[in-house]
């Protein structure tokens, strides 16, 4: 039977986990524990093997007790692609891992499949959540499939088609004047007033938990070999936490060759965990006046900034930020590569040249590029 503890990611307390959000001593976010020692290793990855795609097949690693289902729209699976671009780049072997093929179309169904799935078995009927686009429609989309509903606080100047695939789904949208940190303090308002559950990135620990099967998947593809390097674009980070916990785990259940470095990209308008990790500090301060077109990216202040930096160090990865035209010429180069990049895949494209003429990424690596949504849902 798959089972579970919570531990605050920061100062260590154990939590309850019935109707856990943040750690009641610090105020910052939970991580979800599995009794890894309980588990064989080998016989978990035959059972996988056997089982129907979907992120949900690796249950054992999931937060699902025996008997009990997910809230799915079939997340999850989505394909490892080879892509050659440019003869820069002719020495390194890269992969692009495609979240553009989810039900919405971003990397942000897995972790609110895994939120509302959680939230639905504990009772939850109302959510909330500050969003830049993706995740809001993610959280409207996994709501309605669990007949609850979604109030979504989301900043004016995302684009009005952004929007409207939002209210697709059935959810209720305040415009706010402001930026996702300011949408953030709404929806804490509103969960507090109404009693809707909010899942904010990290405000809730069961997101992480959908999104580190990205890593679980690309492990699994390569053949249970660590990818030598992997690029993410960062936002909140809570696919690189995610990551780097899935690595963990691997490790601990003898899963998994090798080891990878982990590398956030930022863009040049909005890096508070690049200037970190630049300067050695283990919390990123708030970058004013953030501004950059990659709205999943431009996100001023992370809750779980300290875990983000931790992975990076602790893997020897790095950070690094990538100007707006950058982004998008990497992006437009994806797609002469037949993917249908968001501006923020495209960002790690862009990253990756620079870190491979940096000398950060050497000939002969296998490197994997988050492509974290489709270039349709801007
Ligand atoms: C397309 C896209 N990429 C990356 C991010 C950042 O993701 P994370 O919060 O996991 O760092 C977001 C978040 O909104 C996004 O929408």
């Amino acid at each position: 039977m798959t089972d579970w503890r919570l531990e605050c990611g920061d100062c260590g307390e154990g939590v309850p986990v019935e109707g856990a959000t943040l750690c009641p001593s610090c105020g910052k976010p939970l991580l979800a524990r599995y009794d890894l020692d309980a588990l064989d290793g080998e016989h978990l990855r035959r059972a996988w093997a056997t089982r129907r795609g979907g992120m949900w097949r690796y249950r054992e690693l999931m937060p699902l007790h025996d008997g009990e289902s997910p809230v799915t729209l079939g997340e999850g699976s989505t394909p490892l692609l080879e892509v050659s671009v440019g003869e820069d780049l002719a020495g390194l072997r890269l992969l692009v891992k495609d979240e553009g093929q989810n039900p919405t179309g971003s990397f942000k169904d897995r972790g609110l499949s895994g939120a509302v799935t959680r939230a639905s078995l504990e009772g939850v009927r109302q959510f909330v959540i500050p969003t830049a686009g993706n995740a809001g429609a993610a959280l409207a989309a996994y709501a309605a499939a669990a007949g609850a509903s979604a109030q979504l606080f989301m900043p004016t100047d995302t684009p009005e088609g952004v929007a409207r695939r939002c209210e697709h789904y059935g959810a209720n949208i305040d415009r706010v004047d402001g930026l996702i940190d300011e949408c953030g303090r709404l929806a804490a308002e509103f969960g507090d007033e109404t009693g809707a559950f909010n899942v904010s990135t990290l405000k809730e620990p069961y997101r992480i938990e959908g999104k580190k099967t990205m890593m679980l998947e690309i492990v699994e593809e390569l053949d249970w070999k660590a990818p030598d390097a992997i690029v993410y674009p960062t936002g909140g980070g809570t696919g690189l936490i995610g990551s780097w916990k899935t690595l963990q785990e691997l490790g601990a259940l003898g899963l998994v060759e090798g080891s990878t470095r982990l590398y956030s990209v930022q863009g040049t308008g909005c890096a508070p965990i690049v200037r970190a990790f630049e300067s050695q500090q283990r919390y990123a301060a708030k970058w004013e006046d953030a501004d950059t077109e990659a709205f999943g990216l431009r996100v001023p202040g992370a809750l779980g900034d300290f875990l983000i930096l931790d992975a990076l160090r602790e893997s020897g990865g790095g950070a690094i930020a990538v100007d707006d035209h950058a982004m998008t010429d990497a992006a437009l180069e994806l797609g002469r590569a037949g993917i249908g990049a968001a501006i923020e895949g495209g960002a790690t494209l862009a990253a990756a040249r620079e870190l491979y003429a940096r000398g950060e990424l050497r000939d002969g690596e296998t490197v994997v590029l988050f492509n974290t949504a489709h270039l349709l849902t801007y």
